[in-house]
């Protein structure tokens, strides 16, 4: 299972998916580089985030607030006292550890098993507001994004004149210093959250916390992540975070074993009343048609943007020992298909002249790549055998390759090759886009045409 971490880790790497940052001093712990595909995956995952849950829904608005928010808001929500980790020091070598993330009490550096008492470190990063850097112009880099949406909440609720149940989301940049860190993107300290917190009535948050865990968690089905991969966790009441009243994880299988992919918390009217009163504004909500005032409660779902990149990339990796091809049987080699669901495909389609000898067939190639890029991201690739060219593609998840061969010269036909089944079919060039658009949407790819091979 390790290996088959080295092995996506290395994917990652050689296909521009994600890489150390700042490689060429050595890196720098638990910060990544997400490359070309990368960068485009992690987009693709945040569009459908934001078309499934602000277009497609009545009920909740997004915002985007600062990576940097007033000190208070940190004193306010309880980040200054509890968001910290219980951290030893190894007394031989000095290596740090989280307490309750070493097992065996021994120190993986020098085998050391004598450590210093834990003390409770904030993971906050610290910075300076302006050219003094003293304790008045201390602020923080935000651990998660939904302090602002808990500080805008008066602002945002009068603007949009909403009224409970309702949410608002936010995506961006969280920092958190973490004392261990390890098994690629899953503990980095730098990185994505998309949430949401939504604002329902007192009395109304156990039925909406059900509603929400459901809803969350198809969102991962429809990523494409396989269900079998997937499950609960209900946090026990002793260890719950300190604003929460209910908190349910949902855990991927990743190659290590099942981890926190994301989650939903009934953080109860905690972080209103608290703003409130470290604010002195009134930010309860008055209910015109009931007459009542309330502080509203919060049901917020969460997930991290890299975890669930890091989950996409170990559940669609599949290996196929002695190749799926006449090619790659006889040489016995390992093919590896990325199937990432169609909704999220880096690049959706690759264009291949046959051969990159033939000037004909070169220009008709250009043509349909310049005819499809408006609509799909697309790839030219004329380097190498076609054979190999579909393996490229395979490896890095890309749904549909069209080449261009010398029939194409004739009839002004293509073959649209589909990754997973590796079928072929023959599609005239001004159908194409309309029989990709069908395909990106689900529609059997062996319907679309007559199969050619
Ligand atoms: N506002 C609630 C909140 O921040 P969290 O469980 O601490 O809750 C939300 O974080 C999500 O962010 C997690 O479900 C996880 O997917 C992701 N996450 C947390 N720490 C992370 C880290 N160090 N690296 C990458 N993702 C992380």
């Amino acid at each position: 299972m390790v290996d088959l971490m080295q092995k996506i880790i290395s994917l990652a790497k050689r296909r521009g998916f994600i890489f150390q940052s700042s490689e060429i001093y050595g890196g720098v712990e638990a910060l990544w580089d997400y490359g070309p595909l990368g960068a485009l995956l992690k987009n693709n995952i945040r569009r459908l985030w934001l078309k499934r849950f602000i277009q497609d829904q009545e009920d909740v608005v997004l915002i985007d607030g600062t990576v940097i928010m007033h000190p208070k808001t940190w004193e306010a929500s309880g980040h200054l006292e509890s968001f910290t980790d219980p951290l030893i020091e190894c007394k031989t070598c000095h290596t740090r550890y989280r307490e309750d993330q070493l097992l065996k009490k021994q120190c993986s550096q020098c085998g050391g098993k004598d450590f210093t008492p834990p003390r409770q470190f904030n993971l906050m990063f610290k910075t300076f507001l302006g050219p003094v850097e003293d304790k008045a112009h201390l602020a923080y880099l935000r651990p998660e994004t939904a302090q602002s949406m808990f500080t805008d909440f008066k602002t945002v609720q009068e603007a949009m004149r909403l009224k409970p149940p309702f949410g608002i989301a936010q995506t961006g940049h969280c920092f958190r210093n973490e004392i261990t860190t390890g098994n690629f993107t899953f503990r980095s300290r730098e990185f994505d959250i998309a949430e949401i917190e939504f604002f329902v009535e007192p009395g109304q948050d156990e039925k909406w916390f059900d509603f929400w865990l459901d809803r969350w968690e198809k969102f991962f089905f429809d990523l494409g992540l396989k269900k079998e991969n997937l499950r609960r966790y209900e946090h026990p009441k002793k260890s719950l975070a300190h604003y929460s009243k209910r908190t349910v994880d949902i855990e991927y299988k990743f190659p290590w074993g099942f981890a926190e992919l994301a989650g939903v918390a009934n953080r109860t009217d905690y972080d209103l009343k608290r703003h409130a009163q470290f604010s002195g504004r009134d930010l309860s909500y008055y209910d015109e048609e009931k007459k009542k005032k309330y502080y509203p409660y919060v049901i917020e779902p969460t997930m991290g943007l890299e975890r669930a990149l890091l989950a996409i990339l170990c559940d669609a990796y599949t290996e196929v020992k002695g190749g799926r091809t006449e090619t790659t049987k006889s040489t016995k080699e390992t093919e590896v298909i990325l199937k990432i669901d169609k909704k999220i495909a880096p690049i959706q389609v690759a264009v291949l002249p046959l051969v990159r000898n033939k000037p004909e067939l070169v220009k008709k190639a250009k043509e349909v790549f310049q005819l499809l890029k408006p609509y799909f991201m697309c790839q030219y690739d004329d380097v190498g055998s076609i054979g190999r060219r579909y393996r490229r593609g395979d490896e890095v998840g890309t749904i549909v390759s069209i080449a261009c061969d010398f029939q194409t010269l004739e009839d002004n036909t293509v073959t649209l090759r589909d990754r997973d089944s590796m079928k072929q079919i023959r599609v005239e060039i001004p159908k194409l886009k309309d029989i990709i658009q069908k395909i990106l949407e689900g529609e059997d790819f062996f319907k679309l045409g007559e199969i050619i091979k």
